[in-house]
């Protein structure tokens, strides 16, 4: 970065809440009683204003702290390096980060990562993998059979597709010899995303083993023998659902038949081989059902495709973002976004789109509206996850291994015994009166 003329800059540790993205952590205020600070998710809005106010090319090592869920590739407190530049488009970001990643790859394990990485988008990385991070370390793509069974007589089938819906499915070469407790998980994975069943053919002795197959058609079964390339020991798993529902069952069922294939030494995924891609074109916004309102897939700092955006209040749905996400062998290693730059868009993201009052928009990002209007370049940036991206490096497959404090996924330190109670002193000195919960436990 500093051979490419970043210049490092600092950001603050208490920020302020701003609840768009995933949940804050809390500081409150001793001066100012009732009053709290939020530590950073990420330094997004104070790196957009470092490009206001001039710094064309900035770089940090940042600390970024998030309440989520946690997960082996997720801590509460993890570092980014973390990029933003002005005047540039996507294709200045792609060439930048993917020529960083070459640098570290061959610095760290002499490997030659091959450039550009193959960019794929969003809609299509999802009806292939079922995934918008997939490995691609193994084929095992996804089938999609909407048109043959539009019609059929197995009503599971056509129906879903009446309903608007999609019919797909994966072949797991080699994989009928799953054993029962193994089809059962497999069901449990797709109940878990809101299927009544997972469909499944076991291909053994020449024949289909399969509570369905007395349903399909000759014209059915060739379908399935073309696109799924059917042959004697695979085991073929079906989803008919909508189309993201069926594409992400699917891809997590990719995920779980590729490793036990690998148990079973049926598929070979080569550990020191890094499959780096870019997915692009992000949908811009996701509709929230419960909150009946819409949200943004990365942030609401993200620009629009251009030749999109005239869609943003006839048809949101189908804008597409200047977002990428930088995927390695089944990792989110990083992602950004080109911004908004101009004030009145980002107002009608804020208040059209994502329904805050003018009000609330203003208390929240007031100060970025403002440093907007006097001229803000185009700009645009990116974050990769540095313990992921050590992780990688090191074959670790927790990033709590490359991590010399880590927290568990219970968010605790065993350590030093954190979070813990404090005094009663302490308390009163924040101006917090305390109301414990009972756990359900
Ligand atoms: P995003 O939220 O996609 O983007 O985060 C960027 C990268 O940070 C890593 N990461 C994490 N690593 C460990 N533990 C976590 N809990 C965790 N959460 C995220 C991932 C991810 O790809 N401000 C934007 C970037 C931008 O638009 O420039 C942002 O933070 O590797
Ligand atoms: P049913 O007719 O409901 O008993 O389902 C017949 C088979 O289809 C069972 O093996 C179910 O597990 C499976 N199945 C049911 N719903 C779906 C679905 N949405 N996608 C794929 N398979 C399904």
């Amino acid at each position: 970065m500093d051979e490419q003329g970043f210049l490092e800059v600092e950001t603050p540790t208490l920020f302020k809440s701003t609840p768009e993205g995933a949940r804050e952590f809390l500081v409150p205020s001793r001066i100012s009683p009732g009053e709290f600070y939020a530590l950073p998710q990420s330094p997004q809005q104070f790196k957009q204003i470092l490009m206001c106010a001039g710094v064309d090319k900035y770089f940090q090592l940042a600390r970024c702290f998030r309440d989520e869920d946690l997960r082996a590739d997720r801590q509460p407190e993890f570092t980014q390096i973390d990029v933003e530049m002005s005047f540039i488009d996507r294709e200045d970001i792609y060439a930048l980060i993917e020529g960083l990643l070459k640098t570290i790859w061959k610095t760290a394990l002499d490997y030659d990562v091959p450039t550009p990485f193959p960019r794929i988008p969003y809609r299509e990385v999802m009806d292939r993998y079922g995934s918008d991070k997939p490995d691609t370390r193994y084929a095992m793509e996804i089938g999609d059979l909407t048109e043959d069974f539009a019609a059929s007589g197995f009503k599971v089938f056509s129906g879903a597709v009446e309903r608007g819906g999609v019919v797909k499915a994966i072949n797991a070469k080699g994989f009928a010899c799953v054993t029962q407790g193994q089809m059962e998980t497999m069901t449990n994975i797709a109940k878990g995303l809101g299927a009544k069943g997972l469909a499944f053919i076991k291909v053994e002795n020449g024949e289909w083993k399969s509570p369905i197959v007395k349903f399909f058609s000759d014209t059915e079964k060739a379908a399935l023998i073309e696109k799924l390339n059917i042959e004697e020991g695979d085991l073929i798993l079906f989803a008919a659902d909508e189309w993201l529902n069926a594409c992400e069952i699917l891809g997590r069922i990719r995920q779980y038949t590729a490793g036990k294939l690998v148990e079973l030494g049926k598929l070979e995924i080569p550990a020191d081989q890094f499959n780096f891609l870019w997915v692009i074109e992000f949908p811009l916004l996701a509709f929230d059902r419960e909150m009946n309102r819409w949200f943004s897939s990365h942030h609401p700092f993200t620009s629009p495709v251009e030749e999109d955006a005239d869609k943003l209040e006839t048809d949101p749905k189908s804008v597409r973002g200047q977002h990428y996400d930088v995927v390695v062998n089944g990792v989110e290693l990083g992602g950004g976004s080109i911004r908004i730059h101009q004030p009145e868009l980002q107002k009608t993201i804020f208040e059209d789109l994502l329904k805050l009052s003018p009000e609330v928009t203003q208390a929240r990002f007031g100060y970025m509206l403002e440093a907007f209007k006097y001229g803000c370049p185009p700009h645009g940036g990116i974050a990769l996850g540095f313990d992921r991206l050590i992780a990688l490096l090191c074959g670790a497959d927790s990033i709590r291994d490359v991590i010399a404090f880590p927290k568990t996924t219970k968010g605790s330190c065993l350590m030093t015994d954190s979070p813990a109670a404090v005094e009663a002193k302490q308390l009163r000195d924040l101006h917090i009166d305390l109301k414990v919960a009972k756990k359900a436990e």
